[in-house]
């Protein structure tokens, strides 16, 4: 018997199997030629939110969530974040490799060159209400790129494939500039080339009656810096909805929507404006002995502390505090920056965070560095959008690529009744959980029609 199976018995038969076990998995299917009888279907694994499913190999992110390590195509991050720059970590994460001199300068020469959008795009972001969120603008902008580009349709293209790449790469921050812009009732600014991918995203976010917008060269590399840690971090929730929208082969821009549909919830996006929340409700440093005190009694939760992956300090967030001073420097006092500093460190002086192994991660910081750029927190998730961009992209490539992809489409477990007669309308009760009366109540929104 090889040593790299695993043996299952099934007792309901008393059969016996060998699996085969390669990269410390078991194949799904393998289950599928356990059965009871000849018409049973075969045994199905169940695994709700894939929590110890491996839904694809990946060459692009590899984290050791124990030792706290994140790298990009094999690169610690620690070495892109001081040597790098993001569109240099775009390029790596999508072609494998990092660039020559004269592939960084193409790559670079061609995203700046595809930063404006149609004027017609941006009627159709006029057209939203007034104080619309930001991230709903983004999600429609990406998904409306796709009627701009419909040749993207091609996905087996390799032209269209690496001018979609180049497309969602240089639109995204204008996008995104210009949802802020219009909640704002502000102009919007156009992209200027002759400022890098960071500092143009702040010119279009921030150029008002200057004739030359010129940022702070300190802000420009923290925000770089922060692009680089978000570019990508495996299968997450955002990642996984690129992937399994992508695997109908349909084109990137509705794929990478389905990205930016899945950032916008706040299990997975809005974790860094929770901690702001969190820190304006702390007040003072004062106040945190009773905030940790609560958080102990499970009536409040350290927002910005923990992560399902790492079990020790966010590899991220070591980086990101390296920079937070800095843009402090630049940027005027903020007093949530003493807040957040001493209940870090109590926190990393109390037994119950060090038990758990609480850390705080990546969002406890990017949030104060956004906070101390002026941006308002409805715009953090729309940022962490920006650079995520090249993660979800370099993952849609990895996975139309991929010969062992097929369309995805999960199974499950059916609970509902079966064989029922349809009953006449007459002779019916309906749901007991729909009352008539909320039927009845008029769907009116909450903000008029
Ligand atoms: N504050 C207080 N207690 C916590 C926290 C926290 N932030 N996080 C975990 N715990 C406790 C939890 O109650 C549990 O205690 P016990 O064993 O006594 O019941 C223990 O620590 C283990 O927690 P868990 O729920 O098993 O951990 P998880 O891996 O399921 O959850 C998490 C990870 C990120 C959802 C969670 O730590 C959390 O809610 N953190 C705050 C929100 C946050 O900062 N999210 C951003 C994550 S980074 C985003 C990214 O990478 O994209």
């Amino acid at each position: 018997m090889s040593e790299n199976t695993l043996s299952v018995t099934d007792n309901r038969t008393g059969e016996t199997y060998e699996l085969e076990i390669t990269d410390g998995t078991v194949t799904a299917m393998d289950f599928r030629q356990m059965k009871e009888s000849e018409d049973d279907f075969g045994l199905m694994t169940y695994d709700p939110a894939f929590t110890n499913t491996a839904s694809c190999r990946s060459a692009i992110t590899y984290i050791d969530g124990d030792a706290g390590v994140l790298q990009h195509r094999g690169i610690p991050i620690e070495q892109l974040c001081e040597k790098s720059s993001y569109l240099e970590v775009a390029f790596l994460l999508i072609y494998g490799d990092l660039p020559t001199e004269a592939q960084l300068e193409r790559w670079v020469h061609d995203v700046t060159h595809h930063t404006f959008i149609h004027e017609d795009m941006k009627q159709h972001l006029q057209g939203f209400r007034y104080d619309a969120h930001s991230m709903g603008m983004l999600l429609a902008g990406v998904g409306a790129l796709s009627t701009f580009y419909p040749d993207a349709k091609d996905i087996d293209d390799h032209e269209e494939r690496y001018m979609a790449a180049i497309r969602l790469i240089a639109k995204m921050p204008t996008l995104a500039a210009f949802s802020y812009r219009h909640n704002r009732g502000q102009p919007y600014v156009y992209p200027d080339n002759d400022l890098s991918y960071s500092e143009n995203f702040l010119s279009m976010m921030f150029k008002m009656t200057e004739l030359k917008y010129e940022p702070d060269p300190r802000l420009a590399k923290a925000l770089d810096v922060l692009f680089i840690l978000h570019a990508d971090h495996e299968q997450n929730c955002s990642t996984n909805a690129v992937r399994a929208v992508g695997s109908s082969q349909v084109d990137p821009y509705s794929a990478v929507a389905a990205g930016v549909a899945a950032l916008y919830g706040p299990l997975h996006g809005g974790a860094n404006e929770a901690v702001l929340k969190m820190l304006r409700r702390i007040e003072t440093t004062d106040n945190i002995p009773d905030f940790l005190e609560g958080v102990k009694n499970r009536e409040e939760k350290l927002m910005g502390f923990g992560h399902r992956v790492y079990k020790n300090y966010d590899p991220r967030a070591r980086i990101i505090k390296k920079h937070v001073d800095e843009v402090l420097e630049a940027t005027e006092h903020n007093p949530l920056v003493e807040i957040a500093t001493e209940l870090e460190k109590r926190a990393l002086d109390d037994e119950f965070f060090t038990d758990r192994k609480l850390y705080p991660n990546v969002d406890f910081y990017s949030g104060l560095i956004y906070e101390a750029l002026a941006i308002p927190t409805e715009m953090f998730t729309v940022i962490f959008a920006i650079p995520r961009t090249a993660g979800w992209v370099a993952q849609w490539l990895e996975m139309i690529d991929d010969s062992e992809q097929k369309i995805a489409r999960p199974r499950q477990i059916y609970t509902g009744g079966r064989e029922i007669d349809y009953t006449p309308i007459a002779d019916r009760d309906g749901p007991e959980k729909i009352t008539n009366d909320a039927i009845r109540r008029p769907v009116r929104s909450r903000r008029g029609a």
